[in-house]
């Protein structure tokens, strides 16, 4: 399991992004974090990915402090940042150093196959669309074969209908391995379609402002009425804090 222990994290501008935040991430579960900007979303999942240090509390995995990256726990950002002298494959190699390369080299094609898209590897990411570039950094994030992915905005950037075509490939490749996700996105029917539980923040300081379970039935639709019901009721609460906070201001 994944801990997140009362973590504070503070810039060094002064601006406290997260204070006392406290979270559990269950093995096989799939968690969004939702907020509006700003509300230490991004800082949460660096300090989970062991990217960043928070200054008072501390992250647990498997009953272990993470204090720097663990090849059990993958992250994916919002833009794909392959390089782009390597070719797909290569990048999706660039997960796994300190291996043989013919093992590193069958690990890529592996890991190229399960975002079905083996036939990209040997050429340069400035050939692949948008949302084939974000599977190829996924498989660059899977190719360790972590336990936890961790998910920062993943599909933002992409057109709904790629998203929508990656949302059902993060599922099965979730189907496939249970990994643990946590994905951090502000876009509301994402979470609710991915996740079975949501996390709600709140800006100045970042904090958990609500927790969702969300045990509607997969495939999940827009049209089942709890659906609506949720997403008015979350909205609400990130408009709620982020006006108090801004009138505080
Ligand atoms: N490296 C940094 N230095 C200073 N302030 C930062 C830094 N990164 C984020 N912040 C600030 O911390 C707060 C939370 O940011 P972030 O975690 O990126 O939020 P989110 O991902 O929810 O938009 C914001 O006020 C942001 O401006
Ligand atoms: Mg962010």
């Amino acid at each position: 399991m994944l801990l997140a222990d009362t973590l504070t994290r503070t810039y060094r501008n002064g601006t406290t992004a997260l204070k006392g935040v406290s979270a559990e991430f269950h093995p096989g579960g799939i968690t969004a974090i939702v907020g509006g900007s700003g509300c230490g979303k991004s800082t949460l999942l660096r300090l989970l990915g062991g990217l960043d240090q928070p200054d008072e509390g501390r992250v647990v995995f498997d009953g272990h402090p993470i204090t720097e990256p663990h090849p059990d726990i993958g992250i994916v950002f919002q833009e794909p940042r392959l390089m782009p002298w390597l070719t797909n494959a290569g990048n999706v190699e660039f997960g796994l150093s300190g291996l043989p390369k013919a093992v590193r080299r069958e690990r890529a094609s592996a890991a190229l196959r399960r975002v079905r898209l083996e036939e990209v590897g040997d050429r340069w990411p400035k050939e692949l669309s948008g949302g084939q570039a974000q599977r190829v950094a996924i498989a660059r994030a899977l190719v360790a074969e972590p336990l936890v992915l961790l998910l920062d905005e993943p599909f933002s950037a992409l057109d709904s209908f790629t998203r929508s075509d990656l949302h059902a490939h993060l599922l099965d490749l979730w189907r496939e391995s249970r990994m643990t996700l946590i994905l951090v996105t502000h876009d509301l029917d994402e979470a609710l379609t991915l996740a079975d539980r949501v996390l709600v923040m709140k800006p100045r300081p970042g904090q958990i402002a609500a927790s969702y379970d969300i045990d509607l039935d997969r495939p999940r639709r827009r049209s089942h009425p709890a659906f609506d019901a949720l997403r008015d009721e979350i909205a609400g609460i990130i408009r709620t804090t982020a006006t108090i906070n801004g009138l505080a201001a």
